[in-house]
């Protein structure tokens, strides 16, 4: 049986929320802010339900027609199509504030908005589920499989990827492209067995991927070539990286930071040592993958020092500044330990989760820092991803 229900908010995930007649929250995909619906319950919990769509009543006022055609045939691989541009940043906003209010128990400076490169056609790395070799992605919290002929936030480069590309038996796949360079490279898991693509497209299995062997592109970002293997992390296209970039160089430089050590946490493929890292007499760059280790060692200046570990189990050493750019999970009690024990009076934290951003944020003011400075980088406009940069400065 169909249920009304009026959406008051965005959840940090993307959903909206709002309450069933019993009380209890229901978060539901698809929404904006003051829509009236009539909605099907998905999924019952004790202290909440999921819900999805039947019919939009009334349309709350961010709601917009989504200019990606695949979003009606049921296409989960953006969340935020059906808003406009106004509502998505205002809610980032509001997440972000939130966030840093109710997990992190902060009063926080003004939160600064930085537009994104491009709203649309901006990715540079996307993964596909394949139906009958051909690509396509999930439905919204589901494994439903939507073909997909062009994506309207993937790059150009990858159009006739999208348009013909023929993907034998893998079940899934990654493409990545050098939006500066023109490389395109795409990888089958588990195998590559049967592609088709166009001549210059590297096509490389699940394994050969891992191994590295040549399985890499390369991206112009900030005045330097980057080597990304199949398996490594890199910012979701360059223009992205080299405002990200911008963004903690302009905070150090506004602080009166010393330039003799830079600790780069979460390090990938050597973004911010290979750029900011110039400033430092030395730089310790920590990452975990292999790839991207082995990728950051042909991308970095001998003044980097790099650990293939775990942040977790380096051992701090005494730094100026360092900048720790975790993933989804964020720094967790292990990962701000590990930054008081390196006594830097400057610390940038890069967050790509609003809630980590709190919890992280909670973490480090208990481990003696303030926070000056927080910003929104708009990298993934049409989601409800957020990437924010954030400066601490240590009290004395
Ligand atoms: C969000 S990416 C940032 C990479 C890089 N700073 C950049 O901007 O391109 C996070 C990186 O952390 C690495 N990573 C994940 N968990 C880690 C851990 N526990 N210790 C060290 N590195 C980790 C991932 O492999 C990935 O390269």
């Amino acid at each position: 049986m169909s249920k009304r229900v009026n959406i008051y908010d965005l959840a940090v995930g993307g959903e909206g929320v709002g309450r069933l007649a019993d009380g209890r929250v229901v978060f539901v995909a698809g929404a904006a802010v003051n829509d009236e619906l009539l909605i099907r319950v998905t999924e019952e919990k004790s202290r909440y339900a999921r819900g999805e769509i039947v019919e939009v009543l009334v349309a709350g006022e961010g709601r917009r027609e989504p200019p990606c055609r695949y979003v009606e045939a049921g296409c989960g691989g953006c969340d935020w199509q059906h808003l406009s541009q106004e509502a998505q940043i205002d809610a980032k906003l509001s997440a972000v504030e939130d966030s840093l209010v109710k997990l992190g128990s902060l009063e926080p400076p003004e939160i600064g908005y930085v537009e994104g490169p491009e709203s649309l056609r901006y990715r540079t790395t996307v993964r596909v589920g394949i139906l009958d070799s051909r690509p396509a992605y999930r439905g919204p919290r589901s494994n439903h499989l939507v073909p997909i002929g062009n994506c309207p936030i993937a790059h150009p480069l990858m159009d006739d990827i999208f348009a013909d590309g023929f993907f034998g038996e893998a079940n899934e796949a990654t493409i990545r492209v050098g939006a500066r360079t023109g490389d395109r490279l795409v990888i089958g898991h588990p195998n590559a067995n049967n592609f088709e693509m166009p001549a210059d497209v590297l096509v490389v299995d699940k394994k050969k991927a891992r191994k590295g062997a040549n399985a890499h592109i390369v991206e112009e970002a900030a005045g330097v070539e980057w080597q990304i293997s199949a398996n490594s992390f890199f910012q979701s296209s360059p223009e992205g990286a080299e405002i990200l970039v911008g963004l903690v160089a302009e905070w150090l430089a506004k602080q009166d930071s010393g330039e003799h050590v830079l600790v780069d946490l979460y390090a990938g493929v050597g973004l911010f040592s290979g750029t900011v890292g110039d400033w430092f007499d030395k730089v310790t760059a920590v990452e975990s993958s292999a790839s991207a280790v082995n990728d950051a060692s042909n991308n970095l200046g001998s003044h980097v020092a790099i650990h293939h570990m775990e942040v977790e189990k380096w051992i701090p050493e005494l730094a100026d500044v360092v900048i720790a750019d975790p993933p989804r999970s964020g720094l967790r009690s292990e990962g701000v330990e590990t930054i008081q024990q390196t006594q830097a009076p400057h610390v940038v934290l890069v967050s790509c989760d609003a809630g980590a951003l709190g919890r992280d944020s909670a973490l480090m003011t208990a481990a003696g820092y303030d926070l000056d400075q927080v910003d929104i980088l708009d990298m993934f406009p049409q989601t409800s991803h957020v990437e924010v940069v954030s400066g601490w400065v240590r009290r004395n």
